[in-house]
């Protein structure tokens, strides 16, 4: 029964997408219920925090037209991605997706590379415990699963591969002022557009994974952008024309199979210097928060383990954890 309910909403979705109004009789008979059930279905598009006019004598329309994600496009353009991937309307979190995948596989494991993208997440995880803001249609969200057969060891620098690779992507369509700040969030002049957390399970030395989860900031509607602390920006701001989020969604998931490939054979040592041009801190001076004690010192990049490098009066020092800003 809720999963007829949850059909009747994404198939109301689809037909509201284009951005125009639509009669709550046209919506009826276009989806084969009563009147009253689509008011009912309407207000579960609200508790999605889509937002639906109403306007008396014309019906309903989506604030913004939606750009949905098509599977079999998506699927199609990626012919040569030999891995499973999924597609989510609604879901908590890709992340969890994936660790139920797991659960539910033949000798819990899964194809590398698989994927899962939503359109929405309603517990969308950052990095520390954050929330990672997930509205409907307009970002990208995507978890891989990637085996460490040499163990969690191996996944030193992983994160910061990807978010590189992540930057990349963003100056080949032309956008300027790109950095990442270490270890794996990305900026667009200053202001964050994409973050990667990477969960691992496993043992050091034995058998393990990498759950890797990416936010990219496609698009988001203005209305939730309020109550984001950070500088926030997303991938539309900084081009000419509009985006297309099937493009975008086939590019990230070539360009993350790519580099998770990448990494496996050389780990970071051909990125160390790609990194550096990108590096948000470096030769900056810089503060590395370390729960309650600040040090002080100028980025110097990162080394082949992807620790952060800090000139610290004559001495050089790698970090593995804290977080770090500009002095
Ligand atoms: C960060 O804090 O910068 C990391 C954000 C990672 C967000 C992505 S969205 C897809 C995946 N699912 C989640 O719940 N989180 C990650």
């Amino acid at each position: 029964m809720k999963n007829k309910s949850n059909r009747i909403d994404e198939r109301l979705i689809e037909t509201l997408a284009d951005g125009q109004f639509h009669s709550g009789q046209a919506l009826a008979d276009a989806l084969g219920v009563s009147r009253t059930a689509i008011n009912k279905h309407i207000d579960n598009l609200d508790a999605l925090q889509l937002d639906v006019f109403r306007v008396h004598g014309k019906g309903y329309r989506l604030a913004q037209p939606l750009q949905l994600l098509k599977f079999d496009l998506i699927r199609e353009q990626l012919r040569e991605h030999q891995a499973p991937i999924y597609l989510k309307r609604v879901t908590s979190s890709t992340h969890d997706d994936l660790k139920q995948l797991l659960v539910d596989a033949p000798g819990k494991t899964l194809t590398p590379g698989t994927c899962v993208l939503a359109e929405m997440q309603t517990r969308g995880r950052g990095r520390r415990g954050r929330t990672w803001l997930s509205p409907f249609g307009s970002n990208l969200y995507a978890s891989f699963y990637w085996p460490l057969p040499e163990g969690l060891n191996s996944a030193l620098g992983l994160s910061v591969a990807v978010g590189l690779r992540l930057a990349q992507i963003l100056e080949q369509a032309g956008i300027q002022g790109v950095s990442v700040k270490w270890p794996n969030d990305v900026y667009i002049q200053g202001a964050k557009v994409a973050g990667v957390l990477v969960e691992l399970e496993g043992e050091p030395t034995g058998e393990g994974h990498a759950l890797i989860g990416i936010g990219l900031n496609l698009s988001m509607p203005e209305r939730f952008t309020q109550n984001i602390e950070q500088p926030y920006t997303d991938v539309q701001k900084h081009l000419d024309a509009p985006l297309n989020r099937h493009q975008w969604a086939v590019t990230l998931i070539r360009g993350v199979t790519d580099v998770l490939e990448q990494f496996r054979r050389h780990g970071l040592a051909d990125l160390v210097t790609e990194w550096r041009r990108l590096d948000h801190f470096y030769n900056q001076p810089v503060n590395i928060l370390l729960g309650q004690h600040v040090q002080q010192g100028v980025g110097q990049g990162i080394d082949n383990y992807g620790a952060l490098l800090v000139r610290q009066g004559s001495g050089l020092k790698r970090y593995f954890g804290g977080e770090i800003s500009i002095r």
